[in-house]
């Protein structure tokens, strides 16, 4: 890890999608460039469809750019292989969506523990970090219990642990907060404040809630494919 204070850069990002007729490109994102310190932490906001699930994708490496440049850590992730790229996801990056993607038939210890499978078994300092995450979300009593048996904000709870579990750099949120209710939502906004500062991870999170953005460090608005 380099010592610079930069996390990501994003220069000149442009995304396009093919209209499904053949007609002209849908373009989203054009010429986007973006700058995000280490430890920040940042909303991005702005109206249903203007491109910020897109770029979170681009930034995740779960998709990439039609043009420009991406340096995460000081490598380029346009150079990077699918390998590479999914070792890079899995270790030095946590994703949390609206919905929490958690396996019903599993527990939520064995929930928390699955990104740490890509690479064997899970060890015991992983079961370790998974316990004492769950204690520090308020779940530790809850290790052995099912999806089905928790409440909306305690699933998303267990979400941001799994986004956590292997350390990683930056945590990407996409609308965390959408499916729950307003007291849930502030509650799980400040847990995710507390834990950007605890754990040294940076936050980009997407989100239309002005209450989410306001705890952030910075607020990004995304206007015609660029930042306003
Ligand atoms: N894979 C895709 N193929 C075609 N169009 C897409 C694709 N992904 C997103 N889009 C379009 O790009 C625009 C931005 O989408 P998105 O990033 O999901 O918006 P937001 O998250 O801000 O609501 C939308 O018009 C959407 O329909
Ligand atoms: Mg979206």
């Amino acid at each position: 890890m380099s010592n610079d204070t930069s996390l990501l850069q994003l220069k000149d990002i442009s995304r396009e999608f093919p209209s499904a007729e053949g007609g002209a490109p849908l373009k989203v994102l054009r010429g986007l460039s973006m700058d995000v310190a280490r430890g920040e932490s940042i909303a991005i906001v702005g109206p249903s469809g203007c491109g910020k699930s897109t770029l979170l994708n681009l930034i995740g490496t779960l998709d990439q750019p039609t043009d420009g440049a991406i340096a995460f850590d000081g490598r380029n992730l346009i150079a990077l292989n699918d390998d590479e790229l999914a070792l890079l996801r899995n270790r030095e990056m946590g994703f949390i969506f609206q919905n929490h993607h958690l396996l019903p038939q599993c527990t939520v210890m064995e929930n928390v523990l699955v990104p740490t499978l890509a690479h064997g078994r899970a060890t015991a300092d992983d079961e370790e970090r998974a316990r004492h995450l769950l204690d520090r979300v308020s779940l530790g009593e809850r290790l052995s219990h099912r999806p089905g048996q928790l409440s909306g904000g305690e699933r998303q709870r267990v979400a941001v642990v799994r986004a956590l579990i292997n350390q990683p750099q930056l945590l990407l949120a996409d609308e965390p907060t959408g499916a729950l209710d307003q007291t849930t939502a502030d509650q799980l906004g400040q847990l995710l404040v507390e834990l950007n500062a605890e754990k040294n991870v940076t936050l980009i999170t997407v989100t239309h809630s002005e209450k989410l953005a306001a705890r952030m460090t910075r607020t990004v608005e995304l206007k015609d494919g660029q930042i306003a």
